[in-house]
């Protein structure tokens, strides 16, 4: 089993810096990935989700400008990319620097989006950014969350952009508006049409808690994990399968439950429960049907959670976690046959609950474990992958941290 590193050290961050950029730094920014604890499918259907930030972070450190250029380097790839402030096109930017022009541009065009679900239930007033005279930036990127994992890497590195543009271009926002800043960044200049949460998780993670948001008003609440305190600990088993939510199954499953809403007469699945089920069986074909049923029991599912997390601790949280898994894989078709193993084969070396976690079609899945077990589930896991020929699975805790913050 692999450890958790540590934090990108400033000293290491100053020292990439400056082999690529001569203006002085002026500070150093980070925002975590996250791990879905359970609430998977539901952001884009305004639901509710219980997301937590964890402790592998994107780090950005950050020089002004005298001109309007915002340029980026990073450890991932040699070379500056840059693009004027003056000139911000979602549709020229490409690969990883998407990630960060793509902020900058959500930043300018957040005025007229004012009036989206978003950015109306963020509130704050969008009408005082204005980005005409701001400073350009050097930017320097590093990241400790694994990509292609399903921890949402784009969002650790959206939400560091988006925290030191913020400070450095004296924005009044609010962390909601952020976390809608960084979903149309997403949307429109990664290209992946994404719901809210994985930013959300990002801007407003705190250490040893979840957040339990509500997607369509945006109201979050802080909910305690209390994993330490009862010897209990996150594995991840990253299976190197990959997933991209720009294309394919993702974009289909969001189609799907539009359909299956408009069908029902509703705006979103939100508004549907369990007691609808019967009507949309009769409404819906099959697979529509298996659809709704997955976003409207996984919304319950998200509320027994935080429910059993406030009155009997995450002791019993583990049924709830092995149930969502049965519906995104039975349901919401969205599992593959390595996460599938991954969550068999920890339940059975002793988990208490096991999930595929994200978006689906590849990446990582969950296993709450009781700290003593640790080992003993992550070696099985391995030996099952290796038993069955898949690619050797990487196995790792993850904590509950806090969010986007500065550094330095
Ligand atoms: C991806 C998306 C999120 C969410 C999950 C599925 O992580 O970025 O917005 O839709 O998939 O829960």
């Amino acid at each position: 089993m692999t450890t958790t590193p540590d934090t990108a050290g400033g000293a290491a961050s100053a020292t990439g810096y400056a082999s690529v950029f001569d203006t002085p730094v002026t500070g150093r920014w980070s925002a975590p990935g996250r791990v879905n604890l359970i609430g998977e499918h539901t952001d884009y259907n305004d639901g509710f989700v219980l997301p937590f930030a964890i402790d592998r972070r994107a780090t950005v450190t950050v020089g002004v400008r005298d001109d309007r250029l915002l340029r980026v380097a990073s450890t991932f790839e040699e070379g500056v990319n840059e693009i004027s402030l003056d000139a911000l096109d979602p549709a020229s930017m490409t690969g990883w620097p998407a990630y960060v022009f793509g902020i900058a541009w959500a930043l300018q065009t957040a005025p007229e989006r004012a009036t989206t679900p978003s950015f109306a239930a963020a509130g704050g007033d969008l009408s005082t950014i204005d980005l005409s005279a701001v400073p350009g930036l050097d930017v320097f990127v590093e990241s400790e969350v694994p990509v292609g994992a399903g921890l949402s890497s784009s969002a650790a590195l959206e939400c560091s952009a988006a925290v030191a543009m913020t400070e450095l271009w004296s924005l009044d926002l609010g962390r909601e508006t952020l976390a809608a800043v960084g979903q149309l960044s997403e949307n429109e200049a990664v290209g992946a049409p994404t719901g809210i949460m994985d930013q959300s998780a990002s801007l407003l993670g705190r250490a040893d808690s979840a957040v339990f948001l509500d997607c369509r008003s945006l109201d979050s609440e802080v909910v305690d994990l209390g994993f330490g305190a009862s010897d209990l600990e996150v594995l991840v088993v990253d299976t190197h399968v990959e997933h991209a939510h720009a294309t394919g199954g993702y974009v289909d499953r969001r189609a799907s439950c539009e359909r299956g809403a408009e069908a029902m007469g509703v705006s979103s699945l939100r508004d549907l429960d369990a007691d609808d089920l019967p009507r949309a069986a009769e409404l819906l074909d099959d697979e529509t049907y298996r659809r709704v049923r997955h976003v409207v029991t996984e919304n319950q599912r998200v509320l027994d959670t935080v429910k059993a997390l406030r009155t009997e601790g995450p002791t019993a949280i583990g049924a709830l976690l092995d149930a969502s898994h049965v519906s995104m894989r039975d349901d919401f078709e969205i599992s593959v046959p390595e996460l599938d193993l991954a969550v068999e084969t920890a339940q059975r070396a002793g988990a208490l609950g096991a999930r595929m976690t994200g978006g689906g079609f590849g990446g990582s899945a969950i296993a709450l474990v009781r700290s003593a077990d640790r080992e003993a589930v992550a070696e099985a896991v391995t030996t099952a992958f290796a038993e069955a020929g898949y690619t050797a699975p990487t196995v790792f805790t993850v904590h509950a941290a806090e969010g986007a913050r500065r550094d330095g």
